[in-house]
């Protein structure tokens, strides 16, 4: 007898449809595995072996051939062994299941026959219903992240011995529903940063606010001890809170990489990665044997912020290109390429100078200027290119951490940048172009569109700063796209002289070293 079960796999965050073939016939007791498996997956034969027998079931007397098709796709992990197991019992006629057709089977079976929760299975579950699935039995664990895809029907087992009363016709075990958006709602809220525990820093804080309006990124720079991991924490805290579609799209790749919890359905917050500066180029990017999500995937949606940007190794940060210019990280494997998405707001922190102390009101600098320049040119290039704020993070005396009245709240800041960014959607709705959602998405082209002609008095005033503070060419286009942000914030229509005063204060780094 020959069964055939559906299932399917993951190759990044887009799911395959895999088709789980079982054949049983009468020649002398034996299981082969066939169809690309991963070491994970030809273990399954153990697990479901005795899956099968704890669960009441007896393993067939009979030779056992199953493939797992189409036979060029790689396949890895453990959530294939239910559907191994209902197929083997199918035919060897231990079981009848008439509706077999109409579902998926996933998930990884215990030596005893309870099921395990697997990775991925939002991404499957919503690729599994693009194939018009019609129901999928997942792990309880599971339930409520599948049936976050919104489309198949998702039942929610514990064993394998449920799975069969499903499939048999029992109607004991009800569907998991859930609402996306009312998950998102119902989770949301605060991780405990807040803006107002920061005292003083009101240029720091104002700048991280039209960041977040603009999606622009940003470097903290200042001495040690100044605050600047404590402002990048919080800047997730002002960002406008995502939409159903992005916590989705952030699940998907967090279930990839195995990080939900256990039983989490959704994530609700945008996400703050911020690695370590000794991570690797694959730890950063993405890779391993099995492909894993980075860092700069983690980050969808959310911050990536990069402490202390020149410890980080040089290859590191020249990997950052590709995602920072396509929004997307392609992984090359012997087998495919697999790419998986990565918008996000880069914020970096560094020290003026190697001694910290560059500008700062009490202590002295020793660096000389060289060295300054060498350190600063760590991360010139496609890097700096692609920072539009340089921040400065001044060291703040005793009196004002003492003394002063405690911060805006980030609510209220969030309520201004959700407003500028409104302005920016309508501004780039007619575009149709779905990368092209801030100010900071903007190439040279928009900015001609979107920033020109400025009124007389702010073009001059850019013409002034580029030409006495000696800043780059590539700063003015820049200047102009931040300059857009506060107006955004400003609601004004047009640039003005005022908007792009404070946006040239922004560009720090492109100045000449002054000790
Ligand atoms: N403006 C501030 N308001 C309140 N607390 C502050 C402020 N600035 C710094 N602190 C306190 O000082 C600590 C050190 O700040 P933080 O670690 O953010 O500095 P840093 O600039 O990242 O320093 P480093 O360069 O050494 O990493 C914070 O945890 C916080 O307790
Ligand atoms: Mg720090």
């Amino acid at each position: 007898m020959t069964a055939t079960v559906i299932s399917a796999t993951t190759v990044g965050v887009e799911a395959r449809l895999v088709h789980v073939e079982v054949d049983t016939d009468r020649k002398l007791p034996s299981f082969t595995l066939v169809g690309l498996p991963d070491s994970a997956v030809r273990e399954s034969r153990e697990r479901v072996m005795a899956a099968i027998r704890n669960a009441g079931f007896q393993w067939p007397r009979r030779r056992v051939t199953v493939n797992l098709a189409p036979a060029d796709l790689r396949k890895e992990g453990s959530a294939f062994d239910l559907a191994i197991a209902i197929g083997v019992l199918v035919a060897a006629e231990q079981i009848r299941a008439p509706t077999l057709q109409d579902f998926a089977l996933l998930g990884e079976l215990s030596l005893d026959g309870s099921l395990r929760p697997v990775r991925g299975l939002l991404p499957m579950a919503t690729g599994l219903g693009e194939h018009d699935v019609y129901a999928i039995i997942v792990p309880r664990q599971n339930a409520r992240e599948a049936a976050m895809a919104g489309g198949p029907v998702i039942y929610p087992v514990a064993t394998l011995a449920e799975a069969v009363e499903i499939l048999e016709g029992g109607v004991r075990i009800r569907p998991c529903v859930v609402d996306a958006g009312q998950a998102l709602q119902a989770e949301a809220g605060s991780d405990g940063y807040d803006f107002a525990d920061v005292r003083g820093q009101e240029h720091a804080k104002r700048a991280l606010e039209v960041a977040a309006a603009g999606g622009h990124n940003a470097v903290l720079v200042g001495p040690p001890g100044s605050g600047k991991t404590m402002l990048a924490r919080r800047l997730p805290s002002i960002l406008s809170p995502p939409t159903v579609a992005e916590a989705l799209a952030v699940t998907r790749i967090h279930s990839v990489a195995g990080l939900l919890r256990p039983g989490q359905a959704l994530i609700t917050r945008r996400p703050f990665r911020a690695p370590h500066h000794t991570i690797s180029d694959a730890g950063l990017i993405g890779g391993g044997r099995v492909p894993r999500p980075g860092e700069v995937s983690l980050a969808h949606h959310g911050v990536l912020f990069l402490d202390e940007l020149p410890e980080f190794h040089r290859r590191v940060v020249e990997a950052l290109r590709q995602p920072l210019e396509e929004s997307r990280v392609t992984i090359a494997r012997a087998a495919a390429t697999l790419s998986f998405p990565s918008r996000f707001m880069l914020v970096a922190s560094m020290n003026p100078c190697p001694c910290g102390y560059l500008g700062h009101s009490r202590q002295q600098c020793i660096c000389p200027p060289q060295v300054i320049e060498r350190y600063r040119a760590r991360l010139s290039g496609p890097l700096l290119d692609r920072i539009d704020l340089h921040v400065s993070v001044p060291a703040i005396g005793f009196d004002e951490l003492q003394l002063g009245p405690p911060g805006e709240s980030s609510s209220a800041v969030r309520i201004r940048v959700s407003g500028a960014r409104q302005r920016q959607l309508q501004r780039f709705a007619h575009e149709g172009d779905p990368d092209l959602l801030c100010n900071a998405h903007m190439d040279g082209r928009h900015v001609r569109r979107y920033c020109h002609p400025l009124p007389p008095k702010a073009g001059q005033l850019l013409r002034t700063a580029l030409d006495r503070l000696g800043l780059s060419a590539r700063a003015h286009d820049r200047i102009l796209k931040v300059a857009l942000t506060i107006a955004d914030l400003a609601n004004a229509d047009t640039i003005d002289d005022s908007h792009v005063a404070e946006a040239v204060q922004y560009r720090g780094l492109d100045r000449p070293v002054l000790t």
